[in-house]
């Protein structure tokens, strides 16, 4: 029996345990929209492979004003980072030795980020009687913001997958401000959800003590080379570009991150082909021995219901078929027999489903 892996998208790992080449496998695990990058992007890297030899633009400068002109803020406003992840980390720099407030089952960077800057952390965790969605009013009242420096929320939340609604983001951003505290908004997964336009982007100009990050990592499948952003207050991005060591954000991210932001239909497109499959997912893993939770993302939550299956030997039996799910068994506040799957194309959804229905529990 080995560990659950930190996280999604280790192939490596799975080469290692199950040995089939890595053209083999379909990687549910990780949870990256499901059309791959953007034509266009991989167009731009291979015209531009050149620039390899070359230092990146140390101040992403094209590319932010991109995102500051598609997203109407100010440039003063945007950190362009080498991932979401990056930012996670600064923003853990920031409040160094502090004290974080983090919502689990959540996504574990941000206990990490914590821990590696000497922040103390509380936690606050999501009810399975309610789907793990967050209720503003418990959460205000039963978290205690007033008695922490930063809060990290994931919305839509990974690795639970719902959302919480704009109405609800506002009344939490409200009750943090007043709080004291400054709460940091994961909005990673927000453009691949159903509501897109629930993010709370827009309340960075009003709220001081709010930040949104974006992961165009997750957004237009930039795994590889890695991209990420930040938007708030302009006295607070000014301090984070102080902490980021420079030459960060490389080359051909900042190109693809352009290409990819003049793309106008790619993630309506990506949206319905995530809600259609997604649907479809649903269906096939209506069975008594499997627990769905709802999802309004490219991921779907479920939990093993007979407890005399190993979750070991789930994973490896679908491994051995060249099926990589994420074991959720190590995130806090969930446990045994909890994994994700990502909502990837049709014919890779079929192979899932065909896997699971040759599961049985005495195939063990
Ligand atoms: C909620 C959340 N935020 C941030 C990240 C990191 O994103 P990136 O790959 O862009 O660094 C992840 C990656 O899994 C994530 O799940």
């Amino acid at each position: 029996m080995s560990e659950p892996s930190h996280h999604g998208g280790n192939l490596r790992l799975a080469l290692q345990k199950y040995g089939l080449g890595s053209q083999g496998f379909v990687d549910f695990s990780a949870n990256l929209n499901p059309l791959g990058p953007p034509v266009r992007v991989l167009e731009v890297i291979k015209n531009n492979i050149d620039k390899v030899y070359s230092y990146p633009d140390p101040e992403c400068t094209q590319l932010k004003e991109r995102i500051s002109s598609q997203l109407g803020v100010a440039e003063g406003d945007v950190i362009v980072t080498n991932g979401a992840n990056e930012l996670i980390y600064l923003i853990c720099a920031h409040f160094s030795g502090g004290k974080a407030l983090l919502v689990e089952p959540g996504f574990s960077e941000y206990l990490d980020a914590a821990r590696a800057f000497c922040l103390d952390v509380a936690f606050y965790f999501l009810r399975e009687d309610r789907n793990f969605v967050m209720d503003s009013d418990d959460f205000l009242n039963s978290a205690r913001p007033e008695s922490v420096d930063v809060i990290f929320i994931c919305n839509p939340n990974n690795p639970t997958g719902m959302m919480i609604s704009h109405d609800e983001m506002v009344k939490v951003v409200r009750g943090c401000e007043q709080s004291g505290a400054f709460l940091v908004v994961d909005e990673s997964f927000v453009e691949l959800s159903d509501f897109p336009d629930d993010s709370v982007i827009g309340l960075v100009k009003k709220f001081r003590k709010l930040l949104i990050i974006r992961s165009m990592t997750k957004s237009y499948g930039l795994a590889g080379i890695r991209l990420g952003y930040g938007i708030s207050n302009s006295d607070l991005i000014c301090n984070l570009l102080r902490k980021q060591p420079t030459w960060s954000v490389n080359s051909l991210a900042q190109l693809a991150g352009e290409a990819a932001l003049t793309d106008s239909n790619y993630l309506a497109r990506s949206r319905e082909l995530i809600a259609l499959e997604r649907k479809l997912l649903f269906e096939g893993l209506m069975r008594p021995d499997i627990k769905t939770y709802p999802s309004n993302v490219n991921f779907i939550l479920l939990r093993l219901l007979n407890n005399k299956i190993s979750p070991w030997n789930f994973e490896d039996y679908l491994g051995r078929r060249g099926i990589i799910v994420r074991n959720c068994s190590n995130f806090m506040g969930l446990g045994d027999g909890f994994f994700r799957i990502a909502i990837r194309t049709k014919e890779e959804n079929l192979r899932l489903l065909a896997a699971l229905n040759g599961f049985q529990h005495d195939a063990f």
